[in-house]
């Protein structure tokens, strides 16, 4: 599949079936993720694989009881181990990274017939202390994956139009 498709494919997925993923395609898609980016080169990052029942569960309560978040195999925490750390132009790195980094896993689920959904709703502290983050790191986001239910393409996405979002040389 070419990027651009898979870029196309990609839809937030609110509802996985009861099938697990298996573990070597999953430790594939994060081969795509160990590649991404990073200011640096830091890989300021960690990626928590949470698939044990109780834990999701709990994140699911932390994610302000999202259905799906506890309904699909696997949530993927995905943490900056450095978020403080600022770039020159006064940008945080570390979500810059996390950003890129859970963005490749995102389109490679895609081509892999999964999906995700970046979940932004839900409280720091409690997954921080269920996930036993430590204190100066922060949860960029979770990502909850798996075989949807239904078709990735079902939705059109809705979108700016383009002469809305670019501009040539100035603002
Ligand atoms: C940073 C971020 C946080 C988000 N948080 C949530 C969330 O907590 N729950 C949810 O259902 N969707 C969440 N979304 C999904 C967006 O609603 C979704 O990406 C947007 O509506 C566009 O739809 P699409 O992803 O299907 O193209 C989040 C997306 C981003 C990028």
């Amino acid at each position: 599949m070419e990027v651009k498709e898979a870029i196309e494919r990609r839809r937030s997925i609110r509802a996985y079936k009861d099938e697990e993923v298996p573990r070597s395609l999953l430790e594939d898609i994060m081969e795509s993720v160990r590649m991404a980016p990073s200011a640096s080169n830091r890989q300021d990052w960690k990626f928590i694989i949470i698939d044990d029942e109780s834990t999701k569960d709990q994140i699911y309560e932390a994610a302000n009881e999202q259905s799906f978040v506890r309904e699909a195999p696997v949530v993927i925490a995905g943490v900056a181990t450095e978020p403080d750390e600022m770039m020159s132009c006064e940008v945080s790195a570390g979500t810059v990274d996390l950003s890129i980094a859970l963005d490749h896993l995102t389109l490679r689920a895609a081509e892999e017939g999964l999906g995700t959904c970046w979940i932004g709703a839900f409280d720091q502290e409690k997954a921080k202390e269920i996930l036993e983050i430590p204190e100066d790191h922060k949860v960029i986001s979770l990502m909850p994956l798996g075989y949807p239910t239904y078709d990735l393409t079902r939705e059109e996405k809705r979108r700016k139009k383009l002469e809305e979002i670019i501009s040539y040389n100035k603002f």
